[in-house]
């Protein structure tokens, strides 16, 4: 599939934040504020990868499919805790490369599956899921309809599919609706709200969690753990950048206080199960 410049340049920026998220003061801040260790990129916590894995019934014997699993997590978290079979798809092959890594290095129970893919063109047989799940994915893509639909196509009919979206709240003036953008993940703007994104897409909402207060924890929390981490991280990533990281986190922890910046767990289900 033909990929955009934006997409390109996004693409590439993902790669070189995986690879860095390796490096050991970057791992060290992502158990201090997610409590793992895979080089996440999302605001999954692993309270929050707890519930998912609960709320999708992950087991032995079930296939998991996450989109945008980046390096691993939390796919390959809850393929350790549940006895789950998983498949890891996402675009950069840094970050595929570095899951297929941690693969070879646990003794999962499962069968895991790592590859380079689009969730809009998923490379994945159709109805061949027990569960999808996908986190802060969306608000980082513009075809947000088509991986929505990749995933329908690709879930079984009783399955669910849970995920985390961070997205601009409804009925902002001009000003705030700009600044929510500004303070949000690439995509975070969508052409409609989420409920009708799914129903247009062929899922029934099964529940949506509202997780804007723990999201902003997390980011509060995340500054705490830079500053208490700034020469590691001044080193690691220039003085400029590190001042720019702050800037970022202080404004969309702003938004996300004030309530224009959202953050929801959707857990949906095709709409042709009964
Ligand atoms: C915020 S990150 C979350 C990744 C991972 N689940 C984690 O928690 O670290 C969003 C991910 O979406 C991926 N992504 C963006 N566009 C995509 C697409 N069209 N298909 C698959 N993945 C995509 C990015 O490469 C990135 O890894």
């Amino acid at each position: 599939m033909p990929r955009s410049p934006e997409e390109q340049e996004l693409n590439a920026h993902f790669a070189e934040e995986y690879t860095r998220a390796q490096s050991p003061v970057m791992l060290d801040l992502e158990r201090a504020v997610c409590g793992c260790d895979y080089g996440g990129t999302s605001w999954t916590t692993r309270d929050e990868a707890d519930c998912i894995g609960a709320l999708l019934q992950l087991g032995a014997g079930k296939a998991l499919l996450e989109v945008g699993s980046g390096s691993g997590w939390p796919a390959l978290y809850l393929a350790e805790k549940s006895g789950c079979d998983a498949i890891l798809v996402d675009l950069p092959f840094e970050a595929i490369r570095l899951a297929a890594d941690r693969v070879a290095g646990e003794s999962l129970s499962g069968a895991i599956g790592v590859a380079v893919g689009d969730g809009a063109a998923l490379p994945v047989q159709s109805a061949s899921f027990d569960a999808v799940s996908h986190s802060d994915v969306l608000c980082c893509l513009a075809r947000k309809r088509q991986v929505l639909q990749e995933c329908r196509r690709v879930i079984r009919p009783e399955a669910r599919m849970v995920f985390s979206v961070i997205y601009v709240a409804a009925g902002l003036s001009g000003t705030d609706h700009a600044r929510a953008v500004e303070s949000g993940p690439p995509h975070v703007e969508s052409e409609c709200g989420y409920p009708e994104l799914l129903e247009a897409t062929g899922w029934d909402v099964v529940e949506r969690i509202d997780v804007t207060a723990a999201y902003e924890q997390t980011g509060r929390r995340h500054i705490r753990e830079v500053e208490a981490r700034a020469d590691g991280l001044k080193a690691l990533l220039g003085e400029a950048e590190y001042a720019d990281m702050l800037i970022r986190r202080n404004r969309n922890v702003e938004a996300v206080a004030e309530g224009i910046v959202r953050r929801d767990l959707f857990v949906a289900k095709p709409a042709e199960a009964i």
